[in-house]
């Protein structure tokens, strides 16, 4: 922040358990704000709002709640699966799968390094289901190794040894930068699974957006997996909730461990009278998103500078990393610099993105965000690269 001038806008950062949040506080009604921390923050549409008002509800603990069972059943439909089970969040919905598929006493998964499972749910596989994790390394399309997958499978475990009961994909690959998994991959690892017995669940969070940039129903790229989740309430705008889907035998035992961890809702309807909508209006808007983070990233890749950088050819969806120099900054000043507003700018525009190391800043589209808020965030990122580059290369004539 240039010394002596005043901030209209101060991007403070609040450390959370999630992401880095920005808590801009807005002293001027001349500064447009454009937050692209997360989907997760998108609001229920006017549309969500009113079939929640009028939502005919019962308690679903009991089976009940008509607007829970329409949802079930269109999502288990639309993936092409026996039956799902409507949840409270992603990460319930994949504590769930793990437990029903590693009933067995001394299980282990295999996931990626760099998988939301793994990084981001607090462990809960070992915390609560008592199931280890062995690791394969992510490659950066949210892939991983299937030579490494297969040594990694237990095979005829002696008494020394846990047995390999899932394999875990994710798709979009969050860390990744929102990848799409190649159908072809995934049918590779259903294939090399299929010859040890072995289940494969896919957290699919943002799998809409993955049949999007496809271009295939979502069917098409869950058919290699056993079971599935996905989030309505990231990119699908829905204000809570999480769809399990499998087979009928899996959704059965689903619904029990759903209980057990509390997650028996009674009048869910009217959060699942948002998630129809988010089925029926939602996934195929999802590709305004794609084209906005796209716009962003070029706009990134045509300053060319030598401490920002995005991967232009594998952007896909809705996230783009911005990847830094972090010999020269770090992600938590530039998070900063994107969201304060100082008198002296020309741009009075606020950025907020999110950042989980040094390493990037990251930007994700949702319904919410309009063309005239990624043009204003384009020329923003563009100011703000510029003025740390004009920084750094007066440093270097400076030496
Ligand atoms: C890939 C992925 N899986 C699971 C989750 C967890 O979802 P929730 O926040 O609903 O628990 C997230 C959340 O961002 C995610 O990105």
């Amino acid at each position: 922040m240039q010394s002596g001038s005043k901030s209209l806008l101060s991007g403070k950062i609040h450390g959370s358990d999630m992401y880095e949040k920005i808590n801009g506080e807005i002293n001027s009604s001349a500064v447009h704000v454009v937050d692209l921390r997360s989907d997760t923050i998108s609001k229920p549409t006017p549309e969500m709002r009113e079939a929640m008002a009028n939502a005919v509800v019962g308690d679903d603990v009991f089976g009940e709640d008509p607007t829970v069972a329409e949802l079930e059943r269109r999502s288990a439909e639309l993936l092409g699966k026996e039956d799902a089970l409507f949840v409270c969040s992603g990460t319930m919905a994949n504590l769930i799968a793990i437990m029903v598929h590693c009933s067995h006493r001394g299980s282990e998964i295999i996931s990626g390094d760099n998988g939301h499972t793994f990084r981001f749910e607090q462990g809960g596989p070992a915390q609560i289901a008592g199931v280890q994790t062995s690791l394969l390394k992510n490659n950066d399309d949210g892939t991983f190794n299937l030579d490494e997958l297969r040594d990694s499978i237990r095979k005829n475990p002696d008494c020394h040894e846990p047995y390999t009961s899932l394999v875990i994909l994710e798709n979009t690959h969050n860390m990744c930068g929102g990848k799409v998994l190649p159908l072809d991959w995934i049918e590779k690892v259903r294939n090399l699974t299929k010859e040890y017995n072995l289940p494969v669940h896919m957290d699919g969070a943002r799998v809409m957006n993955a049949a999007v940039y496809l271009k295939v129903p979502v069917e098409r790229v869950v058919r290699d997996v056993d079971t599935v989740c996905f989030c309505l309430s990231k990119g699908l705008g829905a204000p809570i909730g999480s769809v399990l889907a499998g087979s009928k035998a899996f959704i059965d035992k689903s619904r029990r461990m759903r209980k057990v961890l509390g997650g028996g809702w009674r009048q869910a309807g009217v959060i699942a009278a948002a998630g129809l909508v988010a089925l029926d209006k939602m996934i195929d808007r999802l590709q305004v998103d794609h084209d906005h983070i796209m716009q962003i990233a070029k706009g990134i890749d045509e300053m060319k500078s030598k401490t920002f950088r995005v991967d232009l050819p594998t952007v896909q969806s809705n996230i783009l990393m911005m990847y830094l120099d972090v010999s020269r900054i770090t992600a938590k000043e530039v998070q900063h610099r994107l969201a304060s507003v100082l008198e002296t700018d020309e741009i009075k525009v606020s950025v907020k993105a999110s950042s989980r190391d040094q390493g990037f800043v990251r930007f994700v589209a949702y319904w919410k965000i309009t063309k005239e808020d990624v043009e204003a965030a384009v020329k923003k990122i563009q100011f703000v690269i510029k003025e740390f580059d004009t920084k750094f290369n007066n440093e270097v004539k400076n030496v």
